[in-house]
């Protein structure tokens, strides 16, 4: 496996991300509680580190860990359950939260999240993905926000793994 095509280049993903936060900027303007924006592990850490320092509004950081596929992470298959593998360490009740995730495929792990976080007592929840992957979800959920619909294929970079491999990667791309 390796790189095949870039899909998505740095100033793209730059520009993307700066315009969703000013739009998440405008939505939660004037809220009094810090927004708790919660980044999902380990996919979303580098999309959570740039969107939250586009934020001008209140807001405070958190991270869960959570496992939708099989074991060896090399598997690009849904195990079909969803495990936290770490919880998030912010008082939930009565906050407005924002589930920060890499991508949307099948929707089982957001489906998932946003019905556990629901029943956390939470004021409000919404979802933001970097990428939605243009699959028939399983698990229709509603997102908030999107920043790109990609064709269904395995991409890396900008977060995004293969077996733990090529995150780091600037730029989103097709693995082949
Ligand atoms: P879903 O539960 O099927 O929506 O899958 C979402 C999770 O699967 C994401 O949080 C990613 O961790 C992982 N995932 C799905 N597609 C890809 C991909 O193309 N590259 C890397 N990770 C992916
Ligand atoms: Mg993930």
């Amino acid at each position: 496996m390796e790189v095949k095509k870039i899909l998505i280049n740095r100033n793209q993903i730059e520009e993307r991300v700066k315009e969703l936060a000013e739009q998440i900027n405008r939505d939660y303007a004037g809220i009094t509680e810090p927004l708790v924006l919660v980044s999902i592990l380990k996919g979303s850490f580098i999309f959570m580190a740039d969107l939250c320092r586009y934020l001008t509004i209140p807001h405070v950081v958190d991270f869960m860990a959570v496992s939708s596929y099989s074991h060896s992470s090399s598997a690009t298959k849904a195990s079909g359950n969803v495990r936290i593998i770490m919880d998030c360490r912010e008082n939930q009740q009565d906050r407005d939260v924002l589930i920060v995730e890499d991508i949307l495929d099948s929707g089982h792990t957001l489906d998932y999240l946003i019905k556990n976080f629901k029943s956390r007592y939470t004021k409000s929840v919404k979802t933001i993905v970097l990428v939605r992957k243009n699959t028939k979800m399983s698990y229709p959920v509603d997102i908030d926000y999107i920043g790109f619909e990609i064709p269904d294929v395995w991409v890396v970079g900008y977060g995004l793994d293969y077996a733990e491999q090529y995150r780091t990667l600037p730029y989103i791309a097709e693995l082949g």
